[in-house]
């Protein structure tokens, strides 16, 4: 089938279920030009927990859609790839967690939403990295045990007077950056401004000059007024970034920057999955209802 018959049979098909189509800021171009959606981790919690279509087909990675699940239980979640997983939420077990919150009894547990569902079960409060900063300085515990993401735990303690102890977990597409690839690229884009997402090492994100959620360095790069920007997120992200600002240059930080596991989604897979309703993504109830509070919680601290 070609590109446009496969998008109008999706067209079609999310007609006949109800269905609506989220998807990441690091989905291939065609998924985000068929999305009806296409925003961050946050963004599209938000969505999926307030949307009033039947079906949600979420383009993204696994933990993504269980997100969506716990907070739409009623809903059919569709995982077009079901492989499509998450390195750094496999960094964590709810059982490794049971065992470290006994070292840390006083503190709360914060969980980037990059984790699975047992792993929110296990938390006090979910987070994204647009506010995770926001969601620690709301707790009233002094400690925070701060998982699965260290880079984005020495981020957040570099900006609150909490103790933050970070589980010891990165997502490799972030980590591969270095200092040198900056020092590379001041070196040849002089006139470059440099923005990265907090998933990067903290040298890094210390020699970069603005630091945010994919959404945020959207924002950024639309209202900044440089004129060549280099990014280090995942490539994913360049394509709407040239798209919302054609005028303006656009680079990788590093060659490194490409998420396997956010490329496995296309268009025939977003078909055949509109066309079975499968691969469905489902949560234990019982699992379900705890990391249902711990994503509510950020829900709510986030709303006012
Ligand atoms: P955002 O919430 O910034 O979209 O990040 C999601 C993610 O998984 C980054 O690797």
């Amino acid at each position: 089938m070609k590109v446009n018959d496969t998008a109008a049979e999706i067209k079609r098909l999310k007609e006949q279920h109800n269905a609506i189509i989220l998807a990441h800021n690091y989905q291939i171009d065609e998924v985000q030009e068929i999305a009806d959606y296409v925003g961050d981790s946050f963004a599209l919690s938000k969505l999926a927990a307030s949307t009033h279509a039947d079906v949600i087909v979420f383009c993204g990675v696994h933990f993504m859609a269980e997100s969506a699940s716990i907070l739409s239980p009623d809903k059919i979640v569709l995982l077009p790839d079901k492989n499509a997983g998450c390195p750094l939420a496999d960094t964590i077990t709810p059982e490794a967690l049971r065992e470290k919150k006994k070292d840390y009894p006083e503190a709360a547990v914060v969980c980037y939403v990059n984790s699975s569902a047992e792993v929110k079960a296990e938390s006090d409060i979910c987070c994204t990295s647009s506010n995770a900063v926001r969601i620690v300085n709301s707790l009233e515990e002094n400690q925070i045990l701060f998982v699965p993401d260290k880079n984005l735990a020495n981020y957040v303690a570099r900006q609150t007077h909490k103790e933050i102890i970070p589980w010891d977990g990165c997502c490799i597409t972030h980590h591969r950056v270095k200092v040198e690839d900056i020092e590379k690229v001041r070196q040849y884009h002089p006139d470059g401004v440099i923005v990265v997402h907090p998933e990067c090492r903290p040298e890094v994100v210390a020699l970069a000059d603005h630091v945010g959620s994919t959404s945020e360095i959207l924002r950024f790069s639309r209202e900044s007024r440089a004129q060549k920007i280099i990014v280090g997120t995942e490539m994913g992200m360049l394509y709407r970034l040239k798209k919302e600002s054609p005028h303006k240059e656009f680079y990788l930080l590093s060659q490194g920057l490409i998420c396997p596991n956010m490329k496995m989604t296309t268009l025939t897979k977003i078909k055949d999955a509109l066309e079975t309703l499968e691969p469905q993504i489902k949560v234990k109830e019982a699992v379900r209802l705890a990391a249902y509070g711990t994503l509510e919680r950020m829900l709510q601290v986030t709303a006012g």
